[in-house]
């Protein structure tokens, strides 16, 4: 069966392609499945790709990628990663490995984005490349 990888993404995100192009870029979320499913397919993998504005549901989905058997999450949480114990421990709950993504580079702006609680139990992170942290972070999830 074709292993599955979690593209979680939270907050605002549902808003790419028009939200701070100067800082996330012109590509939609939808650009962004298009470009990771091209690449997962060549990988012989497959991508669930989901937005939530809401943390509860991030953390549901985080769930149900270990009882669902997904190989790994990718995830960005948005502004949650900077404020979200409950993600934190969700993170630690299970078994599969998450991938912490942002486009931006939080650590290059504002100190209140400087703290990750996401990072803190996650695999890894990628930050700073725009739609290619999430390239990036897949080629990784595929190796794991
Ligand atoms: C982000 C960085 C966060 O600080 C911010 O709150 C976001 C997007 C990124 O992808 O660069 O919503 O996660």
């Amino acid at each position: 069966m074709t292993d599955t990888i979690f593209v979680l993404n939270g907050p605002n995100l549902n808003l790419l392609g028009m939200r701070e192009p100067d800082i996330y870029g012109s590509d939609t979320l939808d650009d962004i499945a298009g470009k990771l499913e091209d690449r997962a397919r060549d990988l012989g993998l497959a991508i669930d790709l989901r937005q939530s504005n809401h943390e509860g549901h991030l953390i549901d989905w985080l769930h149900e990628a270990q009882g669902g058997g997904a190989k790994a999450v990718l995830l960005n949480a948005g502004a949650f990663t900077h404020s979200s114990i409950a993600l934190y421990d969700a993170i630690r709950s299970i078994a599969t490995p998450v991938i912490e993504v942002h486009l931006s580079n939080p650590l290059a702006r504002d100190s209140f984005r400087h703290q990750s609680f996401v990072g803190r139990a996650a695999r890894g992170t990628i930050s700073g490349f725009g739609t290619l942290s999430y390239m990036l972070a897949l080629e990784a999830a595929a190796r794991l």
